[in-house]
């Protein structure tokens, strides 16, 4: 599949949450979403355990149940933080999120990455090791669709209903975690920026907090 020419430098600072600009009217290849999955794979695991999985929802019926879901949670969201209701208030990226609650099941795909073993109530370290075991591979299929034309965004909206979740696409859930469900879509232009980010010397810490 073709790539865009841009450099690793920047697919890095100009992978950006994609919600407005996804195109709901094209569909995504199945050998693209496999092709970002074999780069995916090569990401790392805890003991190389290779404990991951990935549910890729095209199926309309899904899709419109875990919209349901995510739109459910996201209202919640929005509402907890007093923007619930309609329009952004004003604020690009609520006014972002609330585009893509209204179209969330209008995504010609979502990606549910997934791990092996719940951790529900283990030590934050087996925590710790459980999740990065799933999330730099996920991490690494947003960078690898972006470099392809792709757009894609992180979310956990639907982690609220998790278990409805795991009904609606088959996911055993007493043994397996998902981690998160990234909508994909072409996107609409693929002129992304980096955007903004606090300076270094205000979360960086050379050798002593
Ligand atoms: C753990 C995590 C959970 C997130 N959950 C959601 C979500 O449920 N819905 C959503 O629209 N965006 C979600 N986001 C996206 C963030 O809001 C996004 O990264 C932020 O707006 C920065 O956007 P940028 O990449 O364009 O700078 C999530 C991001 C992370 C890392």
């Amino acid at each position: 599949m073709p790539l865009l020419e841009l450099t690793p430098d920047e697919v890095l600072s100009t992978t950006r949450a994609v919600r407005r600009r996804l195109d709901l009217t094209r569909p995504v290849e199945r050998e693209m979403v496999e092709e970002c999955l074999r780069l995916a794979q090569q990401a790392p695991t805890a003991g190389f355990a290779q404990n991951w999985h990935f549910v890729v929802v095209t199926d309309a019926d899904a899709r419109a149940g875990l919209g349901e879901l995510w739109r459910r949670s996201g209202e919640r969201y929005l509402g907890a933080r007093g923007v619930g209701g309609g329009g952004g208030g004003g604020n690009p990226i609520v006014a972002s999120v609330r585009h893509l609650l209204e179209h969330i099941h209008e995504v010609p795909l979502h990606l549910i990455p997934c791990v092996e073993g719940r951790t529900d109530g283990k030590p934050a370290w087996q925590q710790a090791s459980r999740w990065a075991s799933i999330i730099p591979a996920a991490w690494s299929f947003m960078l690898a669709a972006r470099a392809r034309g792709l757009g894609t965004a992180w979310t956990t909206f639907h982690l609220a209903f998790e278990r409805e979740a795991a009904e609606i696409v088959g996911i055993p859930y007493d043994e397996v975690m998902q981690v998160a469900l990234i909508p994909v879509a072409y996107s609409i232009g693929t002129d992304f920026k980096p955007g903004p980010r606090r300076p270094l010397k205000t979360f960086v810490h050379w050798d002593r907090w």
